[in-house]
């Protein structure tokens, strides 16, 4: 890091050292990888991770007592610590390890969801809701004759809260909301959403996939009652994810896969589960990844949540800039509130083209409906491109971004 005028600013060339695959070519051009919403690259230190667990000490975890598995072990346990600190949840014990966010949202609704939610019951979702926090819940009110009530959006990719309120009764038993919009960029508030909630008697979901790794994440203050997110949108290993919850609730749900290391005795007429959080980790673990997401989140801390958001601002701003001066384009997700997401359409060009023609100069962007089909439908559009910033993305990779765009919508129209 390098100190500017006494204010710490990223030294992204630095940090883009730190990720092997940044140094690659595609189609004969450097890659700009614009994909961070969708999967964030690896630092070498997460690489490093994964390949000293299995040259040095793989092993199952928990019950051997042999030293490698003791190691493993161990290496496991941190991450639940580290992980504990970095939301700062009350205890350990309230760190379940899941697969990734969609298998921490599908866990709640199938386990606190059968057991809380009967007929005629209603749960509130918004129209901006990534795919997985929308299918967990239909099926769920699909099962149990309940009710999915969505919080409409305005123009700019804001929340209507009035709305919100007005959809808030007795009948309200669940608010599943996301904390960032992974299509649009905006940064919803849920800690008003949560106190509105909860005053109604309302038990809360955040789902913290894209706000885990540009936002400080303090579930205490934030008061929610669920939060999930995923170890690969954060620069860790795919494959693993956390889902926290308030001890009161984690513990009197029933559980959800059956199977070794969930249980604390199995005899074939009872069957005595075991504590939390183990009575959610049912199996041999993702071990490895999980030991390496520590390594990811020690390093984005060292290098600062602060900079790296003050960084991402600004590619923002800038990127924001410059599309705006392009002709017959417009941002979808306007929201004074966001973060490190560019969503836009041009006219008479369909995204997947211009994601194509992006790609054959090295320019990784997404393109579609992002998981977001009601939310695309809402504002009469097939899809967008959207380009997702990280911390070794670069201005200059930004200004890569405009001259292809401009070179595609030249020979698109
Ligand atoms: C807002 C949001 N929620 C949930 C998910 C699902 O995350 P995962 O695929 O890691 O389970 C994503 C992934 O893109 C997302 O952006």
């Amino acid at each position: 890091m390098i100190e500017v005028a006494g204010i710490d600013v990223l030294d992204v060339h630095q940090v883009r050292k730190q990720f092997p695959v940044l140094s690659r070519e595609v189609k004969g051009k450097p890659l700009v990888y614009f994909d961070n919403a969708a999967t964030t690259q690896k630092p070498q230190v997460v690489i490093d991770a994964l390949v000293d667990y299995y040259s040095s000490y793989n092993a199952n975890i928990h019950r051997g007592i042999h030293s490698l598995a003791e190691e493993a072990t161990a290496a496991y346990e941190s991450t639940r610590d580290r992980v504990q600190e970095f939301i700062n949840a009350e205890s350990r014990e309230q760190i379940i390890f899941t697969g990734g966010t969609t298998d921490g949202i599908n866990l709640v609704a199938q386990t606190w969801g059968r057991q809380n939610i009967n007929e005629g019951d209603e749960i509130i979702i918004s129209n901006m809701e990534h795919h997985s926090n929308i299918v967990p819940w239909y099926i769920l009110c699909e099962e149990k004759k309940a009710k999915l009530k969505v919080i409409p959006i305005n123009e700019d990719g804001d929340l209507l809260l009035d709305e919100y309120e007005k959809l808030l009764s007795a009948k309200t038993k669940l608010v599943a909301i996301v904390h960032v919009s992974n299509a649009l960029g905006t940064i919803n508030p849920v800690k008003k959403i949560i106190q509105k909630a909860h005053e109604a008697g309302a038990v809360v979901l955040v789902d913290g996939a894209q706000s885990s790794v540009h936002l400080d994440v303090d579930v205490q203050d934030m008061d929610c009652d669920f939060f999930a997110f995923s170890s690969h949108k954060l620069y860790g290993p795919t494959g693993v994810g956390v889902l926290y919850g308030k001890k009161e609730l984690l513990e009197a749900m029933p559980v959800y896969q059956g199977g070794g290391e969930m249980i604390k005795d199995v005899c074939f007429d009872k069957i005595i589960y075991n504590d939390l959080p183990y009575k959610f980790e049912a199996g041999t673990p993702n071990i490895a990844d999980t030991i390496a997401f520590k390594a990811a989140l020690d390093f984005t801390e060292q290098i600062g949540k602060d900079k790296i958001r003050k960084h991402e601002n600004e590619l923002l701003a800038y990127a924001t800039e410059q599309l705006e001066q392009i002709e017959g384009l417009r941002i979808i997700g306007k929201a004074k509130n966001k973060i490190s997401v560019i969503s836009f359409v041009v006219d008479k060009v369909h995204p997947q083209d211009l994601g194509i023609l992006l790609d054959n100069r090295g320019v990784a962007v997404r393109t579609g409906h992002h998981c977001a089909q009601p939310l695309m439908e809402w504002f009469c559009i097939p899809g967008t491109t959207r380009a997702s910033f990280a911390m070794y993305n670069t201005t200059e990779e930004v200004d890569e971004l405009i001259t292809g765009l401009k070179k595609a919508i030249k020979m698109l129209t």
